[in-house]
C-alpha cells in the first residue's frame, strides 16, 4: 500500500504496520491531502485482520510542524467551517485497533494535537511539542486547549497555549504527554517494539480495554465503570478468554487468535 504523503509498511514486523508522514521539505506540516491520506490508510489497516497495532511516525526533524498555514492563511470563517478540517480527525481517535506515536523534532500544533489522538507516545530525546497558534493570532483548533488541558493539567496548557512556547521531550515526560524518552536513534525501535508486544496480546481484550480507557476521558466514574464492567464480562464470550486461562493454568504461553 503506498501513498505520496503517508507512506505504509504493513511488513515491517509481525502484526504491525507503520505509517509514515511523508512531506518532508514541509516538515510534515498537516495539509488536507495529507490528512484525507492518513485518515484512508488508518480506516483501512484498523479493519485488516492481519494487523494488530499500528504505528505513526515522521522523520527526524519533524514529526509535524502543524496544520498547513499556507493553506490556510487565505481563507475566511465560513471557507474553514465548510471545510471543517478537523472535524474528521476524530475517527482517527475511535480507531480500534491501538495507534503508537514515534516521534522526534517538531511536533507543533495539529502536529501536538495528533500526537494527542494517539493512544501511547514514544519520543525522542531531541522531541518539542508546542502548541504555536497564538503566534499567528489564533489558537488551537484540534484538541490543543481541550484534550491538552485534561491530560497535562490546567496551569500547564494554559503556559503552552498562551506562550506558544515550545517544551523538551523531558518536560512533556513529566507532564504526562508522552509515555518514554529514548535517544533519536532507537525512538522507532522503541515505538515498534511496544506495538510487536501490543500485538502478542488478546485482539478482543486490546479492543476493548482500549475503548474502555478512552471511555474514561469522556465519561463521570459511575458510567466508566460500568461500561467497563459490561466489557469486562462480554470478554468471556471470547475463545481467548478461554485460551488465556487455560495456558496460565497449564502453565504455556497463549496462543490468541482473536476469536
Ligand atoms: N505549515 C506550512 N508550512 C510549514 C509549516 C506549517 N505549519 N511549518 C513549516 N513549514 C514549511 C516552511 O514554510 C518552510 O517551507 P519553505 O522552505 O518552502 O519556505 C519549510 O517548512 C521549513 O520551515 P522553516 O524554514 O520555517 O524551518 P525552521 O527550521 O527555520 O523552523 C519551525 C521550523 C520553527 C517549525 C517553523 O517552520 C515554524 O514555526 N512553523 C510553524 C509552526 C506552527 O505555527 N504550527 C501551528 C500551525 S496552526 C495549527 O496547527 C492549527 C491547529 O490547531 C491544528
Amino acid at each position: 500500500m503506498k501513498n505520496e504523503l503517508v507512506l505504509v509498511d504493513t511488513q515491517i514486523r509481525p502484526g504491525v504496520a507503520l505509517l509514515r508522514l511523508n512531506r518532508p521539505k514541509e516538515l510534515n506540516a498537516l495539509n488536507l491531502q495529507l490528512m484525507a491520506e492518513l485518515r484512508d490508510a488508518l480506516a483501512i489497516l484498523d479493519k485488516d485482520e492481519n494487523v494488530r497495532a499500528m504505528v505513526l511516525t515522521g522523520n527526524e526533524k519533524a514529526f509535524a510542524a502543524g496544520a498547513d498555514i499556507h493553506q490556510m492563511s487565505g481563507k475566511g470563517a465560513i471557507d474553514m467551517l465548510l471545510i471543517d478540517q478537523f472535524a474528521t480527525w476524530e475517527q482517527i481517535r475511535r480507531l480500534k485497533k491501538p495507534l503508537i506515536a514515534a516521534v522526534s523534532g517538531f511536533v507543533l500544533g495539529g502536529g501536538n494535537e495528533l500526537v494527542m489522538h494517539c493512544d501511547l507516545v514514544v519520543a525522542s530525546e531531541t522531541a518539542r511539542f508546542g502548541q504555536p497558534e497564538i503566534l499567528l493570532g489564533i489558537m488551537p483548533g484540534a484538541g490543543g486547549t481541550q484534550r491538552l488541558t485534561r491530560q497535562i493539567g490546567k496551569v500547564n496548557a494554559m503556559e503552552m497555549v498562551l506562550t506558544g512556547q515550545p517544551v523538551s521531550a523531558k518536560q512533556a515526560l513529566a507532564w504526562g504527554l508522552v509515555n518514554r524518552v529514548v535517544p533519536v536513534e532507537v525512538y522507532l525501535d522503541e515505538a515498534l517494539r511496544l506495538a510487536s508486544e501490543i500485538a502478542l496480546r488478546a485482539p478482543l481484550a486490546v479492543r476493548l480495554a482500549k475503548e474502555s480507557v478512552l471511555k474514561a476521558q469522556d465519561s463521570n466514574l459511575s458510567e466508566g465503570l460500568e461500561f467497563e464492567r459490561k466489557n469486562f464480562y462480554m470478554l468471556f464470550a471470547s475463545a481467548d478468554q478461554k485460551e488465556g486461562m487455560d495456558a496460565f493454568v497449564n502453565k504455556r504461553p497463549p496462543q490468541f487468535t482473536g476469536s
